[in-house]
């Protein structure tokens, strides 16, 4: 079961959906599909525009955490992630606080994804 609550400024109130397995894609994709207004531009890790930060409902439910390569270097970039954060994520299996939206994956787990959106926009 994955429940996903999407909260952001930018929207009236949180949003919980839920993710059915088979139907599980990146974060960024299932708030698509819900019109959950997390920004976003190039969809390949790269731009960082889809920045959200996300809260495991279980923090001990350790599951492998699978950062890329670009998403490590974007987030260090923007200055939302620690070394010894992206250690805890490849040795430890602890989550950092902040992702890409277009290049995590949603699991079967609940999670609660915030994310800044764009004030200019309704
Ligand atoms: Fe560019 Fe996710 S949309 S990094």
């Amino acid at each position: 079961m994955a429940n996903i609550t999407f909260s952001s400024p930018v929207m009236a109130k949180d949003v919980t959906v839920y993710a059915v397995a088979g139907d599980r894609g990146t974060i960024l994709a299932v708030a698509k599909s819900h019109s959950i207004p997390i920004p976003f531009d190039c969809q390949d890790g790269e731009c960082g525009s889809c920045l959200v930060q996300v809260e495991h409902f279980n923090p001990k439910a350790k599951a492998a955490v699978a950062l890329t390569e670009k998403e490590k270097e974007v987030l260090r970039q923007l200055g939302k992630i620690t070394k010894e954060e992206i250690v805890d994520a490849e040795v430890n299996d602890i989550p950092p606080r902040y992702r890409l939206a277009c290049q995590c994956f949603v699991r079967n787990e609940d999670i609660l994804v915030k994310f800044e959106g764009d004030k200019t926009k309704p």
